[in-house]
């Protein structure tokens, strides 16, 4: 029987059937070069502590490179009889430095421990590719909201007409919101850039180990020190996957717009022909699946969110092997949301914003009723109650005669009936919702000043987070050469 089966209690070999079932060679393949950096980190620290012979760790060593450049050209390929990626790797060692050598390097090591290393260097990586990706779209927001900050549009409150804001405004909106999703991927990051190693299967060993020599080694930030805890969560996972979620969740609100938005009905936005699908019988079909698409894919990671919680909320303590599926998901979700990010920045980049349309919009419905509620209030002295009452009657006037406060001299005999006479100037003014959206000043609000302030501090607060990542991934590249030098002295 092949070495590496693990079945010396056993009589014979698993079952057949048991062999697929069990193997969790597909979801590990993407973590082949996490595992021979884990073990090369592993017999440095062993030859280090002098627990295995410097002799006989260059040997080890020297198998595991070899596997790490097999690996890169691709040829490294992962045998299912052999249960999972660790098995494959230390059969590899077995045939290319002995299997006596290749034994030896797993003296006070586990899968346990060993599963949860590869997982996080891996899921690092992740986790910043996708931060990179969400500043690629809140750029493209801030390109867009560049020329935008004067272009009015209707803001809506329960989908209706609510005030006019501007194009501007709306696309910071999204930058605002992705900020959040950037810290809350920055705290996860902090979780998961953590040493498990040394945490052997569950009780740590007798071996003196040296956990800070592995930390320097990989990269992690710090040692997850207790190793019960520690090869038993998943929690990790969970906040990665909760910030994913709220990503999408994020996305998809994004999506829905974009689909409403690109309707004949609201006519805002049209996308690109590049980033539009046709339909197989309806030749005229322009349709929005690019959003659709991330809307649907929200599910999919809220699924995964909760396919990890489930299989947690029963565990006992120690590895179960319940936890073997905690990376089917997580894969694929890590994949979908940084593809869902992309093709949204791909598709906002090239849609096109209907600015006739939506000044034509924003024009027609009454949205600046609020600032002449305001205007009673600061300049005629009437309460706010009774503004809103006063207005609220203009337009229920209006309505009634199918017109809108674009007939200024219409609009101001009604309010004369209601004893308030303001000039035609200075109502077309209150009324006027380019006017409007510059009388908004305050902290945070529409105008274009207000705007400009925050694209600013959008951009500073988006400079330092590129710095960050930056960091986050010279710091790994760096253990990832101490690693080399240290295979080369050892
Ligand atoms: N393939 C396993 C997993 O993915 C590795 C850990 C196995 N440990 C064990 N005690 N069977 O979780």
């Amino acid at each position: 029987m092949k070495s590496g089966k693990l079945r010396g209690r056993f009589k014979g070999d698993l079952a057949e059937e048991m062999k697929g079932f069990t193997s969790s060679i597909e979801i590990d393949k993407g973590m082949i070069l996490e595992d021979i950096w884990g073990g090369e980190a592993h017999v440095i620290m062993l030859a280090e502590q002098g627990i295995v012979e410097g002799a006989d760790a260059r040997k080890i060593l020297g198998a595991l490179e070899r596997a790490k450049s097999d690996s890169i050209k691709g040829k490294f390929e992962l045998d299912p009889e052999l249960e999972d990626v660790h098995m494959n790797v230390e059969n590899y060692v077995m045939k290319y430095a002995g299997e006596e050598l290749g034994g030896k390097m797993h003296t006070a090591r586990s899968r346990n421990d060993q599963v949860l290393t590869d997982t996080r260097l891996h899921l690092r990586e992740k986790i910043l590719e996708i931060e990179e990706s969400i500043i690629k779209l809140q750029r493209t927001f801030l390109k867009l909201a560049e020329k935008s900050t004067e272009k009015i549009m209707p803001g809506y409150t329960h989908t209706q007409h609510a005030q006019p804001i501007s194009l501007g405004f709306w696309a910071t909106a999204y930058v605002s919101m992705l900020t959040r999703d950037l810290t809350r991927l920055k705290n996860a990051y902090v979780q998961v850039n953590k040493n498990p190693m040394g945490a052997c299967a569950l009780s740590g060993t007798s071996f003196p180990i040296d956990r800070e020599l592995t930390t320097k080694l990989l990269g992690f930030d710090g040692i997850e020190e207790h190793s019960l805890d520690v090869v038993s969560s998943r929690d990790f996972i969970i906040e990665v996957l909760s910030a994913l979620s709220i990503l999408m969740s994020n996305l998809s609100r994004l999506s829905e717009e974009l689909i409403l938005f690109s309707t004949k009905e609201f006519g805002l936005i049209e996308l690109s022909d590049e980033f539009s699908a046709g339909s197989s019988i309806m030749p005229q079909k322009k349709n929005p699946d690019v959003a659709e698409l991330v809307r649907g894919i929200t599910g999919l990671v809220y699924g995964s969110l909760i396919q990890i919680l489930v299989t947690l909320k029963a565990l006992p303590l120690g590895y179960n092997r319940d936890l073997q599926e905690d990376r089917t998901l997580l894969w694929n979700s890590l994949e979908r949301v940084n593809s869902s990010l992309l093709i949204l920045n791909g598709a906002i980049n090239k849609a096109r914003f209907n600015e006739n349309r939506m000044a034509e919009l924003v024009s027609e419905n009454f949205s600046t009723a609020t600032e002449l509620a305001n205007f009673l209030v600061s300049e005629k002295e009437i309460p706010f109650r009774k503004s809103h009452e006063i207005t609220g009657k203009v337009v229920k006037e209006l309505v009634k005669e199918k017109r809108n406060f674009r007939d200024i001299e219409y609009t101001r005999d009604i309010l004369k009936r209601h004893n308030i006479d303001i000039p035609p100037k200075e109502l077309r003014d209150i009324l006027d919702p380019k006017k409007a959206i510059e009388r908004n000043k305050s902290l945070g609000g529409t105008s274009p000043r207000a705007v400009k302030g925050m694209m600013e501090r959008f951009k500073r607060g988006i400079d330092e987070r590129e710095k960050d990542i930056k960091k986050r991934k010279s710091d790994i590249e760096s253990a990832r050469k101490l690693t080399e030098r240290m295979v080369g002295k050892t």
